[in-house]
């Protein structure tokens, strides 16, 4: 399996910081492992067009339908024509600033399918269900509801983001870290027998160049999704480099 180094710009960016983009495609001509940006859907076609063939763009979110009446929508085909490659899905801020539900996740992920999108799958428990002991109970929901049967290991990836580490610089330890990524390892390869195993499980929350070595050393760890350290080229630049070298 190649790894993945995924970076979530969220709702920054303008024209300008494409040349972030430039600069990452200058120091990772023939990476080792796969590269993703999710740039703002105002920027995915331009960056698509300069990020050549190293780095790999995405959608931060698509519709569940393939066209219609949904103002401000965009639907996977769309992503797809912009030159995306995959797509993120169910992350945090959209289960919490739109409603989204494990069951719109899924239908989402069905649509990404059937554009041929790659859906990176977000979970991640809060912290009032860490400290209640709910994490793994949580996380198995979310993904039993959030990934559709027709998942395999090429066409989704799942990051694990608990919700109170996401932009706040606090990390789980690293063996809180492991407990997660090896029950969602075993759920999966339960759920979906041996495509399982290539299925790309990502850590997502406060990851930065000082911490990426150590969480990339855990097993079940096979790359990261990064929000802030993505958005300047040097930092994610840094963490490519230490997955990489994982
Ligand atoms: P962060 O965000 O790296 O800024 O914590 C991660 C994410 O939400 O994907």
């Amino acid at each position: 399996m190649r790894k993945l180094a995924a970076g979530n710009w969220k709702m920054n960016g303008t024209a300008a910081e494409l040349a972030e983009v430039d600069a990452l495609v200058a120091s990772h001509g023939a990476p080792s492992v796969d590269i993703l940006l999710c740039p703002p859907a105002t920027l995915l076609s331009r960056m698509s067009d300069r990020a050549g063939d190293a780095i790999a763009t995405g959608g931060q979110d698509c519709h569940a339908n393939v066209s219609g009446a949904h103002t401000g929508d965009i639907a996977a085909d769309m992503l797809v024509d912009a030159g995306a490659g995959y797509v993120i899905l169910g992350h945090s801020e959209r289960r919490t600033d739109h409603g989204e539900t494990d069951a719109i996740v899924a239908a989402k992920s069905t649509a990404a399918y059937n554009a041929g999108l790659i859906a990176v799958i977000c979970v991640g428990e809060t912290e009032g269900q860490r400290d209640a002991g709910d994490t793994l109970n949580v996380i198995a929901a979310q993904l039993a509801n959030s990934v559709p049967d027709a998942a395999n290991g090429a066409n989704t990836v799942i990051a694990y983001e608990p919700v109170w580490a996401i932009g706040t610089g606090r990390v789980p330890t690293l063996e809180q870290i492991a407990e997660v990524h090896d029950k969602m390892r075993a759920d999966l390869v339960a759920r979906f027998g041996e495509t399982a195993k290539d299925m790309r499980l990502l850590y997502g929350g406060s990851v930065k160049p000082s911490n990426a070595d150590e969480i990339f050393a855990i097993d079940n760890v096979d790359g990261a999704l990064v929000g802030g350290a993505s958005l300047k080229a040097s930092d994610f630049s840094a963490i490519i480099t230490a997955l990489e070298n994982a």
